[in-house]
């Protein structure tokens, strides 16, 4: 009796001091957390909520905007970004027939290789081949964009943080820096060549702004190609690119929920009837 009471006291001592050893550690480091100095860096601002069609729970794609964003990609960015990771036959995700996705690849020049030379020479795009690369290498792309290598964008919005608004933000947050601004922070001062943009990191990047003015791309569907609206669809679309399944993985989320729900219902039943034959003992 004793030695059981004993052996039942070392144990709550034992689990007593891990769970003050993990409430101390909590409450460190919520007070670190709490009165941490935020790090001297210029006030650039963060991303608008552009309320995307595919944010939230029950997101789905709005093809149509897709579509649209791959044209802005496709007569605007596609001069200095690559889109290595996206083949041609990936554009039947977006609502594109297997003739059109074929159609849209042929119309493009790909790195190939002459069958009767072997020399490096460009062919026709075919379904199976990726978005080729503006730029031969990235010494030609940064001896191009004033020694910044525009970096490919297949997976942008996954790099940076909240990055499908991050990037519609980016491509509406060109201005010139305020008069106060300048004045608390010289150092924002866009240099040679560089844009300021309220949005990016240091306030000033080597991309000149895109996007810049409407009807800079003509819709198909009709919409307006406003600066924001053309910015709004090429981040869709970036978002598409860099997880085309984003929609099908929220989908396929619910079912999975509900059927969780559904067998611990059914555990919990069969942990019920396996026990009952069991009486409890007393212990006294
Ligand atoms: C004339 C060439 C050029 C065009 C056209 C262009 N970009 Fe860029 N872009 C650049 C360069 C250069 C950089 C690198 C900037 C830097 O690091 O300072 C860049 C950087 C970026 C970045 C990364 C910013 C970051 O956080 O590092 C994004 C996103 C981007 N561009 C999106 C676009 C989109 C979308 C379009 C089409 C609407 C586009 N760009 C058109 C040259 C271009």
């Amino acid at each position: 009796m004793t030695k059981l009471l004993s052996v039942r006291l070392v144990a709550i001592l034992i689990g007593l001091g891990f769970a003050i050893v993990a409430l101390y550690s909590f409450v460190l480091g919520a007070y670190s957390a709490a009165t941490e100095e935020a790090p001297d860096h210029l006030p650039y601002e963060d991303p608008i909520d552009f309320a995307f069609s595919f944010d939230g729970l029950f997101g789905t794609w709005d093809q149509a905007q897709l579509q649209r964003g791959l044209k802005v990609y496709d007569e605007v960015c596609s001069a200095c970004h690559s889109l290595k990771y996206v083949a041609f036959r990936n554009l039947e995700q977006l609502g594109y027939s297997e003739a059109q996705a074929k159609a849209y690849a042929a119309a493009k020049q790909v790195p190939g290789i002459d069958p009767a030379t072997g020399e490096e020479t460009m062919r026709p795009g075919l379904p199976t081949d990726y978005f080729p690369a503006p730029y031969p290498n990235a010494v030609a792309a940064a001896a191009a964009n004033n020694n910044a290598i525009p970096p490919d964008l297949s997976l942008i919005t996954k790099a940076r943080g909240d990055g499908t608004n991050y990037v519609a933000s980016l491509l509406v947050g060109y201005q010139e820096p305020s008069a106060r601004m300048l004045e608390e922070h010289p150092e924002a001062a866009p240099g040679p060549g560089l844009y300021h943009n309220i949005y990016f990191p240091n306030l000033n990047l080597a991309m000149a702004p895109p996007l810049t003015s409407t009807g800079q791309v003509t819709y198909d569907d009709g919409t307006e190609a406003t600066i924001e609206q053309m910015s709004k669809d090429v981040a869709a679309f970036l978002a598409w690119t860099a997880e085309p399944t984003l929609v099908k993985r929220k989908q396929t989320g619910w079912p999975v929920l509900i059927f969780l729900l559904f067998a611990t219902v059914l555990a919990w039943f069969s942990k019920k009837q396996i026990w009952a034959a069991v009486k409890p003992k007393r212990q006294d």
